[in-house]
């Protein structure tokens, strides 16, 4: 076992969930039911009974918090340069123009005080994302919010689990949309989940889930918005519901494992770790970043060669074709671009030894000391 290829992640699937999903699939209905009703309820739950709808991405979550926002052409929308590009798109989706501000260095997360400055009277709302799971500091977040009176649309999509001050994310503030892709700590494959705010009418939410429709209780219907086609299966509703029995189970793990990380890693050869928070973070993703000048792409395939997978979340986004069409350059973020540059994920998932983190510590060690060196 020891020398089996180690990748990066790899989602916890138990045999209940495994014979929850067969259930599903003999019972007649695959599609949105009850399933996502109890998965709904579920996460419901677990954020303070705040309303929850469940979607098929953590994309769609965030663009139907948008358009419930009222966000659309004519406003600006502030976001981190250094999160996965869909929290970009969404703000292009609904028409909207965004606005990057940088990184902070140490947290890796959207500066707040670059925030506080950049909002106009054009700003109809922010984005943040916490990295890697590492909540975004939500007092002082929706201090300038308050402040400002724009929208909140938390991009929450790694830190399910995680908590701020003691609060679960999901539990408090304004629109909180999680991912549950297969990589984050709560999967259903491919999905995500909207929390409301008391503002928004959850029907609203579930028409532009699904075209729009308005069902009567004749039987009739009527379309009344332009929605789209973004409901979570039945299926995905059943792996949710497995895996959110054991989220605790996980974070905890995950907890266990970075701690060994912090305990067996050697930072000798110029690696600068992630912040050491053990209170908040659901520790989505153990990423150092490599010393300055290093050969990323030699780095990951050392790593490889040594069994060890290795996955780079993210390369700042500003950079890419589409966004430098709307004049974004290098140097304009350097904080995000520096940490695009040199992050790297390690394996982190709740199956893992606690020897395969002293695997990776030592391959990683050698690699920058004697291959890259
Ligand atoms: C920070 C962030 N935002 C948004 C998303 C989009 O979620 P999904 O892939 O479920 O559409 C992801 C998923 O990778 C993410 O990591």
């Amino acid at each position: 076992m020891t020398n089996a290829f180690l990748p990066f992640t790899r989602p916890a699937i138990d045999a209940d969930t495994i014979a929850a999903v067969a259930d599903v699939l003999r019972s007649g209905w695959i599609t949105s039911g009850p399933q996502v009703q109890a998965f709904e309820k579920a996460l419901s739950e677990r954020c303070g009974g705040r309303p929850v709808r469940a979607f098929n991405s953590g994309t769609a979550t965030l663009e139907v918090a948008l358009r419930l926002a009222k966000v659309g052409a004519g406003d600006t929308v502030i976001t981190t340069p250094l999160t996965w590009v869909a929290t970009a798109n969404v703000i292009l989706e609904v028409g909207a123009t965004p606005v990057f501000v940088d990184v902070d260095p140490v947290t890796r997360n959207i500066d707040l005080d670059q925030l506080d400055a950049a909002i106009t009277p054009q700003t109809k709302a922010v984005i943040p994302v916490d990295l890697a799971g590492l909540p975004v500091d939500r007092d002082r977040l929706y201090a300038i919010a308050g402040q400002h009176g724009i929208r909140v649309v938390e991009d929450a999509a790694q830190s399910f689990g995680a908590a701020w001050n003691g609060k679960p994310i999901g539990s408090t503030g304004d629109f909180v949309s999680f991912s549950f892709h297969a990589n984050k700590n709560l999967t259903t494959g491919e999905g995500g989940a909207l929390v409301l705010p008391d503002d928004v009418d959850p029907a609203l939410c579930e028409r532009l889930r699904l075209q729009g429709v308005k069902r009567f209780p004749d039987g009739s219907m009527d379309v009344d918005v332009l929605g789209g086609k973004s409901n979570l299966t039945d299926i995905a509703a059943a792996i949710g519901l497995g895996q959110l029995k054991r989220i605790d189970e996980f974070t905890a793990r995950r907890r266990v494992l970075a701690r060994r990380y912090f305990e067996r890693l050697d930072p000798a050869p110029g690696l600068a770790l992630p912040p050491a928070d053990f209170a908040n973070s659901n520790w989505h993703m153990f990423q150092p970043l490599l010393p300055t000048g290093t050969d990323r792409g030699r780095f990951v395939a050392a790593m490889k060669e040594r069994g060890i997978g290795v996955g780079v979340h993210y390369p700042a986004l500003h950079l890419f074709g589409l966004y430098r069409q709307y004049g974004f350059k290098a140097g304009d973020f350097p904080h995000a671009e520096d940490i695009g540059r040199r992050t790297v994920s390690l394996p982190l998932f709740p199956a893992m030894r606690d020897e395969d983190v002293d695997r990776v510590c030592a391959a990683l060690t050698e690699v920058l000391t004697k291959v890259l060196a």
